[in-house]
């Protein structure tokens, strides 16, 4: 143990001395556009996944609440042993339906829904193609799976470069020419990369998957809600749910974002994968199910997106306005149709001291730097929301300027 303490001091005190070292501010109510930040007061919340504003919906607050009342806290075991509440069978039926797949199985989160999914679907002979920006789950997942199976290989092309050096079509020729890989050829990506709020071209990588015979999974979790005209996602957008157009084959993502926004993740897939997935998945067969009071919450939050379309309208508007607004500003923001807008600042030390200071100013956005991204690449991430006005969104603005 003295071994350990000393050098997890040693570790941690040098991330202080970086200035990279992360408090956890502490919220004393909701969350909404706005929040109450121990000892700073309401502050305007720029740093949420809470796209649609439901992390606080009545309706949303109540189905929690009710699901505690008629099912308690959980069956205190795994589905297998136990079995499953209804509404889980409920909200699987319904993320399946939202997301345009045959079926679909929860988790307590999307990272566990990756674990799932890669070194369970995977054998040996098979090859997991992945982005190189895809999230740290898919990448774990993909370790996993290469360990826990010998002979699962992997490989990485460049973000959202699909022709060309290093590409995805160079990963396909070369899993082609490979005579190790004699399986099944996986191709992942992020709908939306959670840092650059740019969008992965998934008409086109569906085109180039066909015709390697490629199974094409993504993980959308920053498209929920947010993405295409309904809030389907990045498949929306990229005109895959259409009649007649082909559709991604698999996905995984998170209902801790716009979906409800506690936790809680799925695979949305064919049949035969999910129930593989319930078969012989680790993360199924030795971990508890999502709370029922999540499940609950979460199914209510995908009705209420599929009822008040509106939401994803007046996300788009707030994230349009604030986009210009940060421009007219002086300041460095990516293009893109996400609710993701990051503000380029470089350095990590940097992007830490100005959201420290626009805390001070009143407003909760994150600076972002190694090794979340890459070094010299460190940003302010604000993150858009249906909930926010514009006088929010000029609050905002107003901070940056003083910076
Ligand atoms: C793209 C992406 N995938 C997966 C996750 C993990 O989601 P969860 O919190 O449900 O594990 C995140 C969360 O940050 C994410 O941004």
């Amino acid at each position: 143990m003295n071994t350990f303490l000393t050098r997890a001091r040693s570790t941690l005190a040098k991330i202080n001395e970086d200035k990279v070292y992360k408090v956890l501010q502490t919220i004393e109510g909701p969350m909404g556009p706005t929040v109450k930040l121990k000892g700073y007061g309401e502050v305007v919340c720029l740093c949420s996944n809470n796209y649609l504003g439901l992390a606080n919906h009545p309706e949303v607050v109540e189905a929690g609440a009710k699901a505690l009342k008629d099912y308690g806290a959980g069956t205190a075991s795994v589905r297998f042993i136990c079995g499953t509440f209804a509404p889980h069978h409920d909200l699987e039926r319904d993320i399946a339906s939202y997301m345009g797949t045959e079926s679909a199985y929860t988790f307590v989160s999307a990272w566990t829904a990756a674990e799932a999914l890669f070194p369970t679907l995977a054998e040996p002979g098979d090859i997991i193609i992945s982005d190189e920006l895809n999230h740290a789950c898919i990448i774990d997942a993909i370790r996993l799976a290469t360990v826990v199976k010998k002979g699962v290989h992997k490989a990485v092309y460049r973000n959202n470069v699909l022709e060309g050096e290093k590409s995805l079509r160079a990963a396909l020729e070369a899993a082609k020419a490979n005579p190790e890989v004699t399986g099944a050829i996986w191709v992942v990506t992020d709908g939306v990369f959670s840092m650059e709020g740019s969008i992965a071209d998934l008409a086109a990588m569906r085109k180039m998957c066909d015709q390697y015979g490629a199974i094409l999974v993504v993980d959308d979790s920053h498209g929920h809600g947010v993405m295409g005209k309904l809030g389907r996602g990045t498949h929306e957008y990229a005109g895959l749910l259409e009649p007649g157009a082909r559709p991604i084959d698999m996905f995984t993502g998170t209902l801790g974002k716009a979906l409800g926004g506690a936790a809680g993740g799925f695979i949305a897939g064919p049949k035969e994968a999910i129930e593989l997935v319930i078969q012989r998945g680790r993360p199924t067969i030795f971990s508890n199910a999502l709370p029922v009071t999540v499940a609950c919450s979460a199914r209510k939050a995908i009705e209420i997106l599929r009822r008040e379309p509106e939401r994803v309208a007046r996300l788009r508007d707030n994230v349009t306005y604030a986009r210009k607004k940060i421009k007219d500003a002086g300041f460095n923001v990516l293009e893109s149709p996400t609710a993701i807008c990051p503000i380029i600042v470089h350095d990590t030390a940097k992007a830490i001291a100005m959201s420290k200071r626009l805390l001070e100013l009143g407003v909760f956005v994150i600076g972002f730097g190694y090794p979340v991204v890459p070094e010299g690449h460190a940003r302010l991430r604000c993150q858009i929301s249906a909930a926010h006005t514009t006088e929010h969104i000029d609050r905002f603005v107003d901070a940056l300027k003083k910076l």
